[in-house]
């Protein structure tokens, strides 16, 4: 029975498919657009500290749980949540997870699209001469309060997504992620070194990297426990569903940890490159929010010989990157109806596509197109709810699922299926049962109660 399900579902086609399809999807603008624009409106250097603290204590965690349970039922997380538990309510998390995708992807196809503007922009020579702050402040405006561009933009991204999705993930993502990531590392480092030895960098510096404790408080706590698990995919399912397509032999451990160290790399990185462009370019201000990236970057690209082709090369992986992440947000509906309501994946990707993008609409024009959208700054309170509450509270959902009713033992059974060696299990066993659960729930409460 086993055998068949999963032969019609099949598997990656090896453990470097999986690793490479996982880190799309966590590799994204949580990374390289998000993670800057939380440590800039959250203090800096302090923020950081704790981003990879919750990375290291709970991130990993969660993530090797959504893994396992992935694997364990090969299923969709609906459907993964009902065999390990059958007719219990603990598979709401899966109908979360599937509401959380649709709801992230809404905003974050927005953006994706105005990357894809960015791209053009770089093309036809929007950032040539002496670029200021001003010029690019003044692009950016320009460019995200035009509803008809930002629409068009969206709606092709959404479009794109859809498509790879009806084609399954599983082919696919892999021959061109294989390359293009590696690339988009690589102009990563050389853009860090420019921007890290741009004269008067060692202001950003500090302020990204020395951290001041006074300023600790709940919000920053809050924001970048939301930041991990946006950042990780985690919280709503997305590695449930790309665990089940994990071959019963590979390693999950080391699996999560290679998508945890990667994608946090990859943030930090982006910080290195901010930064210091920031401060050595003064004009912009750290805490200036969503836009913070789209006009930081040209002024660094200005500053590189050559640099309206590194421009135009890094708007595209980051586009790549993008989808990849779009990609991974619209699986998990469409898992879901392909696996429990016998729907056809196209049917599936169009239906669940037009969802996001009824959505999205709104958020589409809450930045700058119309005005009372943007006063009440919609976009970023679908980010705040879904982005952060919702992911937060879905991973708390799976730490006591995979703790306390499915049970530890049973997970680290199938952790260590095909005589896989679990060396930190305690540690795992003491986050996934008490530091993660206590830590989220005492953080969500925090929040809510003010
Ligand atoms: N992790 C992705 C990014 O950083 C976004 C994402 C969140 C994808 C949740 C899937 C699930 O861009």
């Amino acid at each position: 029975m086993e055998s068949q399900n999963l032969s019609q579902r099949g598997t990656w086609g090896s453990k470097a498919a999986f690793i490479f399809a996982a880190t799309g999807s966590a590799i994204g603008l949580g990374n390289i657009w998000r993670f800057p624009m939380v440590v800039g409106e959250n203090g800096g250097a302090v923020f950081v500290f704790v981003y990879i603290l919750a990375v290291a204590l709970i991130g990993f965690s969660v993530m090797l749980a959504e893994l396992v349970i992935g694997r364990h039922a090969q299923k969709n997380p609906v459907g993964a949540i009902d065999s390990i538990k059958p007719r219990s309510p603990w598979k709401s998390i899966g109908y979360l997870g599937m509401i959380t995708g649709i709801a992230i992807l809404s905003y974050y196809a927005v953006l994706a699209g105005m990357l894809a503007g960015y791209f053009v922009k770089m093309i036809s020579g929007a950032f040539r001469g002496n670029v200021t702050s001003q010029m690019t402040e003044q692009t950016f405006t320009d460019f995200s309060s035009n509803p008809f561009l930002v629409l068009f933009f969206f709606a092709v991204v959404l479009f794109i997504t859809a498509y790879i999705i009806s084609k399954g993930v599983k082919g696919g993502i892999e021959r061109y992620t294989k390359v293009l990531m590696p690339i988009l590392f690589v102009l990563i480092i050389f853009l860090a070194i420019r921007a890290l030895t741009l004269p008067g960098a060692g202001e950003g510096i500090k302020f990204y990297l020395s951290p001041d404790f006074s300023k600790l408080n709940f919000k920053i706590v809050f924001f970048a426990l939301g930041q991990a698990f946006f950042s990780l995919s985690l919280g709503m399912g997305t590695m449930i569903t790309y665990g089940s397509y994990i071959n019963k032999k590979d390693n999950l451990v080391s699996s999560a940890g290679w998508v945890s160290f990667s994608d946090t790399l990859i943030a930090l990185l982006a910080g290195l490159i901010i930064f210091p462009t920031l401060f050595a370019i003064p004009g912009i201000s750290p805490d200036s929010g969503p836009s913070l990236v789209f006009k930081v970057f040209p002024l660094i690209f200005s500053k590189l010989p050559g640099g309206q082709i590194f421009g135009m090369l890094f708007f595209l992986l980051l586009l790549v990157a993008a989808i990849t992440s779009t990609i991974s947000l619209l699986e998990v509906p469409v898992a879901y109806f392909v696996d429990e309501r016998k729907w056809s994946r196209t049917k599936a990707a169009v239906l669940m596509g037009l969802c996001a993008a009824l959505l999205g609409i709104p958020s589409a024009l809450s930045w700058g197109g119309v005005k009372f959208l943007t006063k009440f700054e919609f976009w970023a309170k679908i980010d705040l709810i879904f982005g952060n509450i919702a992911l937060a509270f879905g991973a708390l959902l799976i730490c006591l699922f995979v703790g306390w009713v499915w049970g530890v033992k049973k997970a680290i059974a199938e952790i260590k299926s095909g005589g896989k060696k679990f060396t930190i299990r305690h540690i795992w066993i003491f986050s996934i049962k008490y530091l993660s659960p206590i830590a989220i729930l005492f953080i969500l409460i925090k929040i809510i109660i003010g």
